[in-house]
């Protein structure tokens, strides 16, 4: 097992002393673990944790409490992340947001080879960032320019290219593909794909669009206000879900049909506040199946199935 995540725990807590002290409950109790060359995607509405999820694996936030294991190591009170930050690594959604404008793409991606002391001349440098440009689909006349002279789905090579010149285990993708055209999206996926492969990389595909986790997975994650409530095969989520918002959220994206309902009426009303969730099961006030221990009790994530885990009452 590459990574182990135990009952991860991320709360937000702001104001305090002259203002109203509040607490957002981000992630309440999240465990998955990853394997080399694995892809678990995890999806969730928006707002629902997935991105604190990931910066708190990579230690990029501070874990409220949990614990999490990298290569059998736990990592997760670590001072000293710089060794680990080499074999860890993350890809944003928006990757102008983490590149600085007036830095050249020679110096963008070649800079964690200087970092972790991976090179030690600017020509070798220069030498293995053409090379990974050449590998994500760019070319090596490209090492001299700026951000802004790429399109979207270059600047996510470029993106991928600086996550790769570590030469991490393992990359947190963050919404690689939403702001892409779907064509490009195809594109990417199709490069992240034979990355993984070559590489035996393991990813943490976060994503709210359910046909691009289906796409790049393995295993799935389905988070609902800071709790896994469906963890299985990327087969048996998409072929025989189990909880009553893996199916909402299917049916939400399904064909529409004449006779099918609208998407309001499979997923009524909105994630919950994450300063006060509702007692009991979380998604309790949205569940067309919710009964009485439903709204008292809140429920376990319970492996059904040998590898299928659902947190429900009614299953
Ligand atoms: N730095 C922060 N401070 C306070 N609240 C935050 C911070 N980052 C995220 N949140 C809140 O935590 C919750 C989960 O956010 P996030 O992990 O970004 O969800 P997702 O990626 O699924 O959209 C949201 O309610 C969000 O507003
Ligand atoms: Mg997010």
């Amino acid at each position: 097992m590459l990574l182990v995540v135990k009952d991860l725990v991320k709360h937000y807590v702001s104001g305090g002393f002259l203002s109203k002290k509040e607490v957002v409950r981000a992630v309440e109790g999240v465990s998955f673990t990853l394997d080399r060359g694995e892809t678990l995607g995890l999806v969730g509405e928006s707002g629902s944790g997935k991105t604190t999820v990931g910066k708190t694996v990579l230690r990029l936030v501070e874990p409220t409490s949990g614990r999490i294991l990298f290569e059998d190591r736990d990592i997760t009170s670590i001072r000293d992340m710089r060794p680990l930050r080499k074999e860890m690594q993350i890809v944003y959604q928006d990757p102008m947001s983490s590149m600085n404008p007036r830095m050249r793409i020679a110096d963008i991606v070649g800079r964690p080879l200087q970092i972790h002391g991976l090179v030690s001349s600017r020509r070798e440098r220069d030498d293995r960032v053409r090379e990974l440009l050449e590998r994500v689909g760019l070319s090596r006349e490209h090492l001299y320019r700026y951000p802004h002279e790429f399109s979207g789905g270059q600047r996510q090579r470029i993106a991928i290219a600086r996550a790769l010149a570590s030469e991490p285990k393992f990359v947190v993708l963050d919404e690689p593909t939403s702001a892409l055209d779907v064509s490009v999206q195809a594109q990417i996926l199709r490069l992240l794909k034979s990355l993984q492969e070559e590489r035996g990389l393991a990813y943490l595909f976060i994503s709210h669009d359910l046909a691009v986790v289906r796409n790049i997975s393995h295993r799935v994650a389905v988070m609902y206000a800071g709790k896994l409530v469906e963890l299985a095969s990327v087969e048996e989520i998409f072929g025989e879900p189990l909880h009553p918002y893996t199916n909402g959220l299917l049916a939400s994206v399904l064909e529409p049909s004449p006779e099918a309902s609208a998407p309001e009426e499979v997923l009524p009303g909105e994630p919950p506040d994450p300063r006060k969730p509702p007692r009991g099961c979380r998604f309790h006030p949205r569940c067309p199946i919710a009964d009485e221990r439903c709204r008292e009790e809140e429920p376990e994530l319970r492996e059904i199935r040998p590898g299928h885990w659902v947190a429900c009452h009614k299953v």
